[in-house]
């Protein structure tokens, strides 16, 4: 459910008009709704019950401040991946004791900046990486509590883009060493071996890959205590999908089927479970609002070109990714159908939004959403084309706020120079 509905004919962000954010701001605009987005989080959160659980919402669905900021005040950590999304989250308000730190190749800096900043815990993906976390952690005086992040040979069977879980992917340590790499942490000077992590992939519509990596994640675990080593977190990642729409798509599982998957497959271990979720929070709580610039007419097809373009969001071109589209204005009930393609300006065919989509007619100067872009649309966004990267504006009730004002085009030249050799 989202806070994106017609009142009066018109599309509304909870109670304030789109109309009204395109007429103020301008297009292309991001434009998020804080109730969708505390409402994602809070039904997630309400999902897991009484397990013993963090929810760290991965920061680079969508980085904003004012997001970050909404969740924080709910209680939400953050799942951050590079020493940029450190700052964001910590600058947010997200307390370090609840930011945990991901990827495959963090830097030295970025290493320093997670201990001095004492976050939760590292999300480790290799050997190298370990060994250089304990000897930093050693010369700064300090123990870096660290989780290995253990690839569990799972087929998400998502976009082959964002599958992380099978052994050939960079991810993670191989499920057959993360025994052995585990007993290294724990006798390493400068880390705390603390727990382990799993992170399959991302859009999962289907729960059974989830399923099978947590089993094993839980056998894991019970080795390891066998062991005599101490488990006490299990990062349980993100990935959770979500509905964006398209008509063959399958039924995307709720909050509270992917709890039951988590209570029967580690509700027991007596850990503390952190949860990553970035798409399921942020995804619905967000459009793309554009305008239409023309309606061109082919002998095959009509386009309907708009101002937003794959700069603003490249998840169609990149993924294949369907995203919604609606008219700011409500049709008609049973008003005729009529095939288009939605494009952007840029000069390449893959700047398509949508092909074939059978929609309401369209005239130029109409308002457009392109729905579920609250996650991976705004933080994705180039300038390729010289195109300045478009305001974010969040809506709560009747007010609304610009989080993010539209860079200006000298904005982007003036972070070039030129050499001595071309200046006048
Ligand atoms: N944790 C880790 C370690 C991750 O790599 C990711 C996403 C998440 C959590 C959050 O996953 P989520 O709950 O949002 O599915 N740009 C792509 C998605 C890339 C996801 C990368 N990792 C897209 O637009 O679909």
């Amino acid at each position: 459910m989202d806070h994106f509905t017609y009142k009066s004919g018109r599309l509304h962000a909870e109670d304030v008009a789109l109309d009204a954010i395109a007429e103020a701001v301008g297009t292309p605009v991001y434009v998020y709704s804080s109730a969708t987005l505390m409402r994602h989080f809070t039904v997630f959160n309400i999902a897991l019950g009484d397990l013993d659980a963090l929810v760290c919402f991965a920061v680079k669905a969508n980085s904003n401040q004012a997001v970050i900021r909404t969740l924080a005040g709910l209680g939400a950590g953050a799942d951050v991946v590079s020493g940029g999304e450190l700052q964001r989250a910590l600058k947010a308000g997200v307390p370090a004791s609840k930011i945990v730190f991901s990827g495959v190749g963090k830097t030295e800096g970025e290493i320093r900046a997670a201990l001095s900043a004492g976050i939760k815990q590292i999300n480790v993906e290799s050997v190298p990486e370990l060994e250089r976390i304990s000897a930093i952690a050693e010369h700064m005086g300090v123990t870096a509590p660290v989780a290995l992040r253990v690839n569990p040979d799972v087929d998400a069977g998502t976009h082959e883009k964002i599958t992380t879980g099978r052994k050939e992917n960079k991810f993670g340590i191989e499920w057959t060493d993360a025994h052995a790499v585990y007993r290294k942490a724990a006798s390493l000077p400068g880390v705390k071996a603390q727990g382990l992590a799993v992170h399959i992939g991302s859009q999962l519509l289907d729960l059974k890959p989830f399923r099978d990596a947590y089993v094993r994640a839980g056998d894991l675990v019970a080795m390891l205590r066998a062991d005599g080593l101490d488990v006490e977190v299990l990062d349980i990642g993100g990935g959770l999908g979500i509905p964006y729409g398209a008509e063959d798509e399958t039924d995307a599982p709720t909050p509270q089927d992917y709890a039951r998957v988590i209570r029967e497959t580690v509700g027991n271990l007596g850990v503390q479970l952190v949860l990553e979720p970035g798409r399921m929070i942020a995804g619905n709580s967000g459009v793309l609002l554009t305008t239409v610039e023309y309606v061109k007419e082919g002998s095959t097809k009509t386009f309907a070109i708009v101002d937003a373009g794959m700069n603003d969001l490249i998840r169609p071109t990149l993924y294949s990714a369907y995203h919604h589209i609606v008219p700011v204005a409500e049709p008609a009930a049973g008003a005729p159908l009529t095939e288009l393609d939605v494009v952007g300006p840029i000069c390449e065919t893959g700047d398509t939004f949508a092909k074939n989509r059978r929609m309401a007619p369209v005239r130029a100067g109409d308002l457009l959403v392109l729905r579920t872009a609250g996650a991976y649309g705004a933080v994705q966004a180039s300038t390729y084309n010289t195109r300045a990267l478009v305001p974010e504006v969040m809506v709560m009730g009747d007010a609304f706020a610009v989080v993010r004002p539209r860079q200006s085009v000298d904005d982007i030249i003036a972070l070039d120079r030129l050499p001595h050799w071309l200046e006048d």
